[in-house]
């Protein structure tokens, strides 16, 4: 080990800045965040220290360095001319302060790790000076794979261990482990802390804490388009309900012992029935387990997520849920199409094509008009009809639609044209969820005509 990692307390004095230019701001910014009061020295500062000065959060005295400025100071950075720097590492040494010069490992006695805050956890990696582009990068990797709500989890456990002073040390360790690797950890980390509140009672009472019912969106296909969110709770599964919208490439990154239950249709077989999953659903997280629903697009659009959500709440069983991309935005984005364009559609309305038996024909009138764009989920068996009724309800036949099968997948097929054609075009794709945008926003995909996209980036 190239010396030795410490945390510095920042409560007995102050952090100096010697120095105005722009990598002294980026030392100000970092002083400040460990709570320690930062005080700047120099004749002239960059506009972000003149900010931060006016509006008192930092204090700043407008002349040359010297060495009482080093008075109270716990450590000090130092940023700007070579004279300036060997002046402030010189005089830091003679006083025993500790002394970073940016850049400069020469004239420093101490070096700053790059850092993932997670307050109050904080984690460093130090390279001893010699690599910090790695460090920098090891840092993006683990700022990535660290849940954002860790330091709320660090609180959390902080808040309860008064409850736990009359157990053995071994009971206290035992109950903190299943606090912090469980149903109790999930949902602070969703940000449901009344529900983590009652989780962490089951567990303090010695009884088995639910398992938590994690509705996810998958999105449309694509899993680089999965939230982190997502990736986290399919890493964390013991049992995954899913169905025939999400692929394969998607339950690659479920982790590998879980359970995965197909609960959708299949040739000749009908699906279970959404009573059957909400049951299904429930049972696992009374029996502890960590249960992922994992729906195409986003649970909440036309994804059912809604009835699933209440099942839990029937049981009083803890959900997370996690939003997906939708299909609209998936299929809009990989076809090039802004659903909403100054100018020319001033709203988006999600529909389904879907025709419910027990519910009254879609007033396609109060949905669909000439400056707003309308996006129809589940319609393409039913193109013709759509067609006829929204043309019936006043849209041009000649209004741009564009029919998008497998959106964003390997296998994506889009098809461009009028209204008026809109059941030859569902007909002409081959199988896959399918997704009808329509409106003037079409224009502007990749997929309709050049000459006429130049015509209306003219207009
Ligand atoms: C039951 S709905 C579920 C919608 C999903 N919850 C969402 O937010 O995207 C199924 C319909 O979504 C649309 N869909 C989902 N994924 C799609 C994709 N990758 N490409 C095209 N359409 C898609 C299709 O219209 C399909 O029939």
């Amino acid at each position: 080990m190239q010396g030795l990692p410490v945390t510095l307390s920042v409560n007995s004095g102050s952090i100096l800045i010697a120095g105005g230019c722009e990598q002294a701001a980026q030392k100000t910014r970092l002083a400040m965040a460990s709570g320690a009061r930062v005080r700047v020295v120099a004749v002239e500062a960059v506009a972000e220290i003149h900010e931060l000065a006016a509006q008192g959060r930092i204090s700043w005295h407008r002349r040359e360095f010297g060495i009482a400025d080093l008075d109270d100071t716990i450590a000090v950075f130092a940023a700007g001319s070579p004279d300036l720097c060997a002046v402030v590492s010189k005089s830091a040494r003679a006083r025993s302060v500790p002394v970073n010069v940016v850049d400069q490992p020469a004239l420093s006695t101490f070096q700053m790790p790059a850092i993932v805050d997670r307050d109050p956890i904080s984690i460093a990696i130090a390279t001893g000076g010699q690599a910090p582009a790695l460090a920098r990068q090891l840092r993006s990797t683990i700022e990535a794979i660290i849940p954002t709500r860790l330091g709320d989890l660090a609180r959390f456990i902080a808040g309860i261990r008064p409850q736990l002073a009359h157990h053995s040390s071994e009971m206290r360790r035992k109950l903190i482990d299943a606090l912090i690797d469980g149903p109790v950890a999930d949902l602070v980390q969703a940000g449901e802390i009344e529900q983590a509140h009652r989780a962490a009672a089951d567990v303090l009472d010695g009884e088995l804490p639910k398992g938590v019912i994690h509705l996810v969106g998958a999105g449309p296909g694509d899993p680089d388009l999965l939230t982190v969110a997502a990736l986290r709770a399919l890493s964390r599964a013991d049992v995954v309900f899913y169905d025939s919208l999400v692929p394969p490439a998607i339950l690659d990154r479920v982790r590998r012992d879980a359970e995965r239950r197909f609960v959708g249709k299949t040739r000749g077989h009908h699906s279970m029935s959404q009573h059957d999953i909400g049951h299904a659903l429930v049972t696992e997280a009374l029996a502890g387990r960590n249960v992922v629903r994992l729906k195409g697009g986003d649970p909440f659009i036309f994804g059912r997520g809604g009835e699933e959500l209440l099942a839990a709440r029937a049981h009083d069983v803890p959900v997370v849920i996690v939003p997906g991309i939708t299909a609209a935005l998936g299929c809009a984005a990989a076809a090039g199409i802004p659903l909403t364009q100054r100018h020319i559609a001033g709203a988006v309305t999600f529909a389904t094509g879907h025709r419910a038996k027990d519910r009254p024909d879609t007033d396609w009138k109060t949905l669909a008009s000439a400056d707003r764009t309308l996006v129809i989920y589940m319609g393409q068996d039913e193109a013709p009809r759509l067609c006829s009724d929204l043309i019936g309800s006043g849209l041009s036949a000649a209004t741009p639609v564009a029919v998008i099968a497998n959106g964003t997948r390997p296998d994506m097929q889009i098809r461009c044209g009028a209204l008026t054609d809109l059941a030859e075009l569902a007909a002409s794709l081959a199988g896959g969820p399918c997704l009808i945008i329509i409106g003037e926003v079409v224009r502007l995909s990749s997929h309709w005509p050049v000459e006429q996209i130049v015509a209306l980036a003219a207009e």
